[in-house]
C-alpha cells in the first residue's frame, strides 16, 4: 500500500523559493513509512483555467502565494477547502474576512500590548447613490487634529489592511496628518501611536510549528533588513514574541504568516501581524532562507502524511474566555495561548515526527545549499534582483551569507548532541 500526495504551489512571480524547494524535494526524495503505508511526494505548479466546481483537485495540500491578489485561484482554493479537504497555507477563508484591522481588534482583546489605534472615515466619499443623504443624515463631524491628539504625535498613518509598506507614513504634526489624510483617497486608514526608540524590532517568520525570531532592522533597504545576529533578546522576550506570532497564526488559522514585534524595554508590541505572503525570497531572508525551505517542506511533510485536517472556522471563543478574564495578568493570558496555541500546532507531534521520519533533511539541505546547482539559483536572482554594475558583488555577498549558513550547520551537525536538542 501506498499514498502519494501532490503539493501544489500557486506562484506568482517569484522563482527563488520555488525554485529551492522543488529541489530539495527531487533531491531528498521523501519516503516515509507511516501508519503501515508508504507515502511518497511530488511538487507541481498549479496552473490557473477554468474548472469545474465538482472536479477533485489532485493535490493534498497548497502553498498559496497569489490569492492575496489574484481572485480566480482564491476561489479554486475556496472550492478546494471547502469540497475536497486539501489542505491549505493558507486558508484563504481567513485571510479575506481578517486583515490587519481584525488582527488588531482581536489581539487587543486577548491582552496583547498593540500600540493605541483609531480606524478613520475615508477622505474621499464613497462612491454610491445613497451616500449623499446617508452621510448628511449619520456622518459625525470631526476634527483630525482631534483625534491626532488622543493618539499622540508621533503617529503611523496606514491602510487598515495594510501590507508592503504601502501608504505607510510617520506623522509629526497636524499639517502633514491633513495632507496624508487628503492623499489617502478612497483608502480606509488607522492612526497608530508610533513606537519610538525602540530597543529591537523583531521579525518572525512562521511555517506551520516552527517560527523564526530575526533581528529586523526596518530603515535600511530591503535586501539588509534581516540582520544575522543571535541572542539580541533576552530568553525570555525570545519566548514571548515566539508566542505572540504561534497565537496570532493559530487564532487566525494562519499556518505561513510573518510578525512584527517591537521590543522596548520590558515590553514587546505587536504592529504588523496579518502577512498572507509572507516575505520568502533568498534576498531579503538571505541567512535564513535554508531553515525557511526546510520548515516548509518538514510541515508539508508532517500535514500530508498524518491526514492533519485543515480547519475552516477558527475557534475564537477559547481564547476570548482567557482573555477577557481579569483576574489573569498578561503572564498568565500568555502562558494558556502558548498551551493553546502548541495543541493547535501539534507542536509535540510534530518534532517526533521531523526526528523519526525525516532525519537526514538537515544534511541533505547543507548539501543542497553548497551545490553548483543551489549557486545556479541565487546567481539568477542576484541577476533578475540587481542592476548589471552589482551583480558580481551581490553574488560574492549572498554566497557569503549562504556560505556562513552552511559552516554553522557544519558546526551543529559536529556538536555532541544531549538529550532534547531535538
Ligand atoms: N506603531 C508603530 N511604531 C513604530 N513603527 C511603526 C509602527 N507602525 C508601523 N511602523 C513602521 O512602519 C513599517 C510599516 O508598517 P506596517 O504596519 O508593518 O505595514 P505593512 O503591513 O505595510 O508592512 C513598519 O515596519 C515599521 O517600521
Ligand atoms: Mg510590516
Amino acid at each position: 500500500m501506498g499514498s502519494h500526495h501532490v503539493m501544489g504551489m500557486l506562484l506568482g512571480t517569484e522563482e527563488d523559493w520555488s525554485g529551492a524547494f522543488e529541489a530539495i524535494v527531487r533531491r531528498y526524495r521523501p519516503q516515509i513509512v507511516y501508519g503501515g503505508e508508504e507515502h511518497t511526494f511530488e511538487t507541481d505548479r498549479i496552473t490557473i483555467e477554468p474548472f469545474n466546481l465538482r472536479a477533485q483537485p489532485r493535490y493534498a495540500l497548497v502553498i498559496d502565494r497569489l490569492a492575496h491578489w489574484y481572485y480566480v485561484p482564491r476561489e479554486w482554493l475556496k472550492k478546494a477547502a471547502l469540497m475536497d479537504d486539501v489542505y491549505l497555507l493558507n486558508n484563504p477563508f481567513t485571510f479575506q474576512s481578517m486583515e490587519k484591522h481584525s488582527a488588531y481588534c482581536a489581539m487587543m482583546r486577548l491582552g496583547l500590548k498593540v500600540p493605541e489605534t483609531w480606524m478613520l472615515p475615508t477622505k474621499t466619499p464613497v462612491e454610491n447613490e445613497r451616500f449623499p443623504y446617508t452621510a448628511s443624515r449619520y456622518n459625525r463631524q470631526f476634527r483630525l487634529e482631534d483625534i491626532a491628539g488622543r493618539v499622540g504625535y508621533p503617529l503611523f498613518m496606514k491602510p487598515f489592511d495594510g501590507g508592503a509598506w504601502v501608504g505607510v507614513t510617520r506623522i509629526t504634526n497636524d499639517r502633514e496628518l491633513h495632507k496624508r489624510y487628503d492623499e489617502s483617497g478612497e483608502r480606509l486608514m488607522h492612526l497608530q501611536a508610533s513606537v519610538e526608540n525602540f530597543d529591537v524590532f523583531a521579525r518572525t517568520l512562521s511555517i506551520g510549528a516552527e517560527t523564526m525570531v530575526m533581528n529586523y532592522d526596518p530603515g535600511r533597504p530591503l535586501h539588509e533588513r534581516y540582520q544575522v545576529s543571535h541572542g539580541f533578546l533576552t530568553a525570555e522576550m525570545g519566548r514571548e514574541v515566539i508566542t505572540i506570532s504561534r497565537l496570532v497564526n493559530a487564532f487566525f488559522l494562519w499556518e505561513f504568516n510573518s510578525c512584527e514585534v517591537i521590543v522596548k524595554g520590558s515590553e514587546a508590541y505587536p504592529i504588523d501581524y496579518a502577512n498572507a505572503c509572507p516575505d520568502m525570497s533568498l534576498i531579503s531572508l538571505h541567512y535564513y532562507f535554508p531553515w525557511a525551505i526546510k520548515a516548509l517542506l518538514k510541515w508539508c511533510l508532517y500535514c500530508a502524511t498524518t491526514g492533519r485536517r485543515m480547519a475552516i472556522d477558527p475557534d475564537t471563543r477559547r481564547y476570548f474566555d482567557i482573555g477577557d478574564r481579569t483576574d489573569l495578568s498578561y503572564g498568565e493570558k500568555l502562558g494558556r495561548y502558548h498551551r493553546l496555541a502548541n495543541d493547535h500546532f501539534e507542536i509535540d507531534g510534530y518534532n517526533e515526527f521531523c526526528s523519526q521520519h525525516l532525519g537526514h533533511l538537515d544534511e541533505a539541505m547543507v548539501e543542497y545549499i553548497e551545490s553548483p546547482e543551489f549557486d545556479r539559483l541565487l546567481v539568477d536572482t542576484v541577476r533578475s534582483t540587481f542592476p548589471p554594475h552589482e551583480h558580481d558583488r551581490y553574488v560574492a555577498h549572498y554566497r557569503g551569507l549562504l556560505g556562513a549558513w552552511a559552516t554553522d550547520q557544519h558546526t551543529l551537525q559536529n556538536a555532541p548532541r544531549v538529550k532534547g536538542d531535538g
